[in-house]
């Protein structure tokens, strides 16, 4: 239900939760007045998860003592990157999405223990890190090293399913 609830959430402030083949945000989709609440920032509860998720950026934990704002910046830097999630990372050598390359930062960055899964704060980040993509297109690699995203793994399924 929680992950429901964050899908819901994070597809609400602009980024559509899977790569569709239009690259358009689910935003473009919605009914005027889902629309109005959602450029209205102060009504959209979204906004609360992204408010807790801009607080853990800049806040120091981990053997290292650093947040993630002392190696990043100011978070606009990261405007564009969640686009791009999942994605493949060398460095875990498999697709990864938004949560476990925070999750990765917080262990090898910051050595700190990795964020509970579903946790105030991990929702809370990946709502703020898609905010600074907010209303750009989702562009989602699935080829090269990601080729064997699930995603394309199904539409193999689904069309060798379709009668000839
Ligand atoms: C000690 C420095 C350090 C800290 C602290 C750190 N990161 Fe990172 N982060 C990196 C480095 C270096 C990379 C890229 C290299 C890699 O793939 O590991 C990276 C990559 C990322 C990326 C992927 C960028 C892309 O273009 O795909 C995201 C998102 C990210 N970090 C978020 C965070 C968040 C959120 C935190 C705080 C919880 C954090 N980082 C803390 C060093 C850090």
């Amino acid at each position: 239900m929680k992950r429901i609830l964050a899908v819901a959430l994070l597809v609400s402030i602009g980024i559509s939760a899977h790569a569709d083949p239009a690259k358009r945000s689910g935003y473009s989709y919605a009914e005027p007045e889902t629309r109005s609440i959602q450029d209205d920032d102060f009504a959209n509860p979204g906004m609360l998860w992204v408010e807790t998720g801009e607080k853990a950026w800049a806040t120091a934990d981990g053997e290292s003592g650093k947040s993630c704002q002392s190696c990043h910046g100011a978070a606009d830097g990261m405007k564009g990157v969640a686009t791009h999630y999942p994605k493949f990372a060398a460095s875990a050598g498999k697709v990864i999405d938004m949560e476990q390359r925070i999750n990765l930062c917080r262990e090898n960055g910051m050595k700190a223990k990795p964020y509970k899964w579903e946790s105030q704060e991990l929702l809370g980040l990946t709502a703020f890190l898609k905010m600074q993509s907010r209303g750009m297109p989702v562009s989602v690699s699935i080829d090269g090293p990601a080729a064997p995203l699930p995603c394309q793994g199904q539409g193999r399924v689904l069309s060798a399913a379709r009668p000839a």
